[in-house]
Parts: C-alpha cells; sequence; structure tokens
C-alpha cells in the first residue's frame, strides 16, 4: 500500500511533501526506474540538481509515472560554476530541457562556494526565474548563517528552504534554529548520514522498541524535528521501508536519546570550504 505523505509550507504559500527521494549517486541507468519504483511506494517528491547529471532520466520518470504533474514535486540546483547572473539562467533553461517540464516545484543555489563570491548575483537571477513563474519556490543549499545574512541583505525574497547535511552525528543546531527565526524550511541531507548512523546502538534501541528497522526511527525524528527528508536509495525494498514512517511516533525519551548522539559527524564538505567549480 502507497503511503500518505504529510506537506509542509513553505514561506510563500507553497506546499512540499516533507519526505522526498534523494538521487544523489543513483545510477543513471537506473535512475528512472528506481524513480518510478518510489512513485509506486507512494513518494511524490524528487531530489536531484544540475551536478548529479541525472535529471534527464527523472523527467523521464516523472513523465512515465503518469502521475498529474501538479501532483509531483521536483527541486533541482544551480551547480557551481553559473553563479554568474546570465550563466544562472541559462543553466536553469538547460535544466528545464533535460527534466522535460516547463517549470520546476523549487530550485536552489547548490552551494554558496564563497571563494567565487557571486552568490548574492545567483540569487538575483533565481528571483527573476521565481518571477517568471518557471519555479514554484526558490531556496538555498549548505548556506551558512554568514551566507544567508548576506542575501537576506542584497535580495528580496527569503529563501524557502535552506538544504544542508543533518543527521544524529550532525544536529546543526544553529542553522536550523536561523531558519526558524527567518521562516526558511530546513531540509535535511544525507538524512541517515550516508549509512553511518545506522549501526549506532542507541539507534538500534529506540528502532527496536518501535518494532522499526535503524533507518525508519532516524528518519521519523528528522519527520519530528519538521525538517523535510529525501534518503537515497538504489535498493527497491529499502525505498518502500523508508516511505513508511508515518505509522509511529518516537516519544520525548527516545528524541532525546537520538539529539545525545550529536557530534562532529560530517559526510560530506564543509561549506565555507567547499569551492570546486569543476563537478
Ligand atoms: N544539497 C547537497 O549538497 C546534497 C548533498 C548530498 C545529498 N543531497 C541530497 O540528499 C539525498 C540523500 O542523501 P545521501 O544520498 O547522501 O545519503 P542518505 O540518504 O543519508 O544515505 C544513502 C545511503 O544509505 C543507504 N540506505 C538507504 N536506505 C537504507 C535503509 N533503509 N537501510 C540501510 N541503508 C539504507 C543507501 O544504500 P543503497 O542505495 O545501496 O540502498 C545509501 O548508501 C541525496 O540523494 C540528494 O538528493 C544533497
Amino acid at each position: 500500500m502507497p503511503v500518505t505523505i504529510p506537506t509542509l509550507r513553505l514561506n510563500n504559500g507553497v506546499e512540499i511533501p516533507q519526505l522526498g527521494f534523494g538521487t544523489y549517486k543513483l545510477p543513471p541507468a537506473q535512475t528512472r526506474d528506481l524513480v518510478l519504483r518510489a512513485f509506486d511506494a507512494g513518494y511524490r517528491h524528487v531530489d536531484t540538481a544540475q551536478m548529479y547529471r541525472n535529471e534527464r532520466e527523472v523527467g523521464q520518470a516523472v513523465s512515465a509515472g503518469g502521475l498529474p504533474r501538479s501532483e509531483v514535486f521536483v527541486t533541482t540546483k544551480l551547480n557551481n560554476a553559473f553563479h554568474a547572473h546570465d550563466d544562472a539562467l541559462a543553466a536553469f533553461d538547460r535544466s528545464l530541457d533535460a527534466l522535460g517540464t516547463d517549470y520546476v516545484d523549487l530550485f536552489l543555489i547548490h552551494w554558496p562556494v564563497p571563494a567565487l563570491g557571486l552568490y548574492p548575483q545567483a540569487w538575483a537571477a533565481l528571483e527573476e526565474i521565481l518571477a517568471s513563474g518557471r519555479a514554484r519556490a526558490i531556496g538555498v543549499s549548505n548556506f551558512q548563517p554568514a551566507h544567508l545574512d548576506r542575501i537576506l541583505k542584497t535580495g528580496t525574497v527569503v529563501p524557502a528552504v535552506n538544504q544542508v547535511e543533518v543527521h544524529p552525528y550532525l544536529r546543526q543546531d544553529e542553522v536550523r534554529a536561523y531558519g526558524a527565526a527567518h521562516g526558511i524550511v530546513t531540509e535535511a541531507w544525507s538524512p541517515l548520514g550516508r549509512g553511518t548512523v545506522l549501526g549506532d546502538p542507541v539507534i538500534a534501541g529506540v528502532a527496536a522498541r518501535h518494532g522499526v528497522t535503524p533507518a525508519q526511527a532516524v528518519l521519523r525524528w528528522h519527520v519530528q524535528r519538521g525538517d523535510v527528508v529525501f534518503p537515497k536509495s538504489a535498493t527497491p525494498e529499502r525505498i518502500v521501508e523508508n516511505a513508511d514512517i508515518f505509522g509511529f511516533t518516537l516519544d520525548d525519551a527516545d528524541v532525546a536519546a537520538i539529539d545525545a548522539l550529536d557530534r562532529d559527524g560530517r559526510t560530506g564538505s564543509h561549506p565555507d570550504t567547499e569551492n570546486r567549480t569543476d563537478r
């Protein structure tokens, strides 16, 4: 039975399904079929990026899935090499072409690339794209509070989301609190810590108490904190398992136990030092 996934309301009124399907590192040849599996399981939100080189296959699944376009929430992200204003507009056009759609639901700046210093310019381009109706919402990814401060000063639109690495080994309290104070929804990337948190005995204990798997316990923890999540899996059974998280509730003691696992458990790059433009 496909699950029904709740939505959150973004700061411009657009509704986003709180659980989506992550597509980073999905083998391109399997991406279309795996996204279709996710739709069968009830997912209605897909997270891709120019950097993932699978927008075309994601778009093929959206078309082949037969769902009305308005029932699928598609996010893509601006690649690091295209922050200059006109480059950002052209890169967005290429994304629409690859996805085979005339709008995306959410368009993000993927990384701030602070050494380049062009993200305020990229944000101005995203604001134009939003005004044109070709993105229903715009936001950022991997922005630290200082980067957000800068676009709140130079821009006119408050980002709808900030997509950052969050999981039990990296709670990201400061970035999440900044988002909460400014009406910016936090999206938790690598919600399973790319698998690193799943062997943790505390998480195993919480999972056992609820008769669920460690991945389900961790995803439920994210959802109860109010973040958006999109676990990635290339394994059909796990795609179904990861969506089945709306029939149980963690209690305060479970949440506190998982909260207490916080450490410097970053699995990806640090936004202050990620300056590559060649990916
Ligand atoms: N904005 C950014 O900079 C950024 C960066 C990274 C990721 N993201 C987004 O966030 C999404 C999720 O992050 P992620 O892919 O890095 O990591 P993740 O979802 O935390 O973890 C994926 C890993 O966990 C495994 N896994 C998934 N479900 C499982 C389960 N039920 N039991 C055991 N293992 C399981 C997967 O294995 P199998 O695939 O083999 O099943 C894969 O190795 C990405 O796909 C992407 O859309 C964004």
